[in-house]
């Protein structure tokens, strides 16, 4: 059967959920469009895909935060008027498919208007320390009312919703699916080249990836290479998408507080995530905060690394402890840096945990598995 998806974000940049998407809508090619509320990287991306995509400015519905205790009068006349637009659009298709919280609200209210099923793929964990109380009240309150079902992207994620008071029954797990073809393509050698380039006088580099935020916990990261030989050096990788320049500037003060400006590279945005694990000797996740999934786990394991990683929210659906990486207590540098050194002291079960992780994610997230159950949960909404 040929399906005709609205899809919508209301997010320009490229995170997780968005890299996630692009995969999502390229399988889908004509079957899928994507209106996003924000003009930015993410539009070129998938149009450079072949995907259909336009923008639809938001207003002032891009004042309400996560953490917004109510939204402003404007910002739910903002959401109305999109509606409207998107529901216009949505009268030539055959199902709604959100893939974040604002693009849920405008969802829903679209496919009341133009009658058409919603789904939301849900990314997030609602609730604290995520989320205030009345965003997520308001969140599941609309969900358990005008969805049809929810695609979580962890049983985390499942479970915070059903804990928040989402109906069980709506919710269908799918994790996230990452393609290993950039990790492929550089597996056999390390690039030396790079490494060199960035680090030439280290040892042992050890790398976080993912955007600039407190609770992804990149402070956690130079705190545990404080607690490492001066041969050890950190490439933080990312930038600050949504505005958290101040976290930045408190990550390079605390970096040069510790005298370690020389040893940590900020290397800002990047889209060249594969070498760089590649050439990296260990891959750290740090959030402080649960995970609802974390792509950059399974993208350290397909980069055949050693992975340590924050254990918390949906990370333990990815990271068997000892098996396939070692996980650590959120927030505790101590555990990270002595994690590290573990795998340092030992290249062979540092190896021996890259190489099951890499086997674990490359049959467990592929991008084929991800998409079919997209599409499996849209089968069911029409069926
Ligand atoms: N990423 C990237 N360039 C960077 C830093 C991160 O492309 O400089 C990618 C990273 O490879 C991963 C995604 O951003 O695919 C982050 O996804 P994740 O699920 O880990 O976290 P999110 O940002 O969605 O919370
Ligand atoms: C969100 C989450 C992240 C997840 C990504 C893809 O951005 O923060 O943990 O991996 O979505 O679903």
């Amino acid at each position: 059967m040929t399906l005709r998806v609205l899809a919508l974000d209301h997010v320009g940049v490229l995170g997780g959920a968005e890299l996630s998407l692009l995969d999502i809508a390229s399988a889908f090619g004509d079957e899928m469009s994507v209106r996003l509320f924000v003009d930015g990287p993410f539009r070129d991306a998938l149009a450079n895909r072949g995907v259909d995509v336009q923008v639809l400015p938001m207003g002032a519905l891009a004042s309400v935060r996560k953490e917004s205790r109510t939204p402003s009068l404007a910002a739910l006349a903002a959401a109305w008027r999109l509606a409207e637009v998107v529901a216009n659009e949505a009268a030539s298709a055959d199902v709604l498919y959100a893939n974040s919280q604002k693009a849920f609200v405008v969802a829903a209210l679209a496919g009341r208007r133009a009658r058409r099923p919603v789904v939301w793929h849900l990314r997030d964990l609602l609730g604290a320390p995520h989320f205030s109380a009345l965003n997520t009240r308001g969140a599941v309150m609309l969900a358990n009312w005008l969805a049809t079902r929810v695609i979580a992207n962890s049983h985390a994620t499942a479970d915070a919703f059903v804990r928040a008071g989402g109906r069980r029954a709506l919710v269908r797990v799918v994790h996230n699916g990452v393609d290993p073809a950039p990790f492929d393509a550089v597996s056999g050698v390390a690039p030396r080249a790079l490494r060199h380039s960035l680090s030439p006088d280290a040892a042992y580099v050890m790398a976080v990836f993912g955007r600039l935020h407190e609770w992804k916990g990149q402070q956690v990261a130079i705190d545990a290479l404080a607690q490492l030989p001066a041969e050890c050096a950190l490439w933080v990788v990312g930038a600050p998408l949504f505005g958290e320049l101040a976290f930045e500037t408190a990550l390079r003060e605390q970096a040069a507080r510790l005298g370690l400006t020389a040893r940590v590279r900020f290397l800002g945005f990047r889209n060249d995530i594969a070498p760089l694990m590649r050439a990296a000797d260990v891959i750290v996740h740090t959030s402080t905060w649960p995970e609802p999934f974390g792509r950059v786990i399974v993208e350290g394991m397909l980069a055949c690394r050693p992975v340590v990683a924050a254990s918390a929210g949906g990370v333990g659906e990815i990271v068997t402890h000892e098996e396939t990486g070692v996980l650590v207590a959120p927030g505790d540098a101590a555990a990270l840096a002595q994690a590290v050194t573990a795998l340092r002291a030992s290249p062979a079960r540092a190896a021996r945990l890259a190489e099951a992780g890499a086997a674990h994610a490359r049959r467990t997230f592929g991008v084929p598995a991800m998409v079919d159950g997209v599409r499996r949960v849209l089968d069911e909404v029409l069926a």
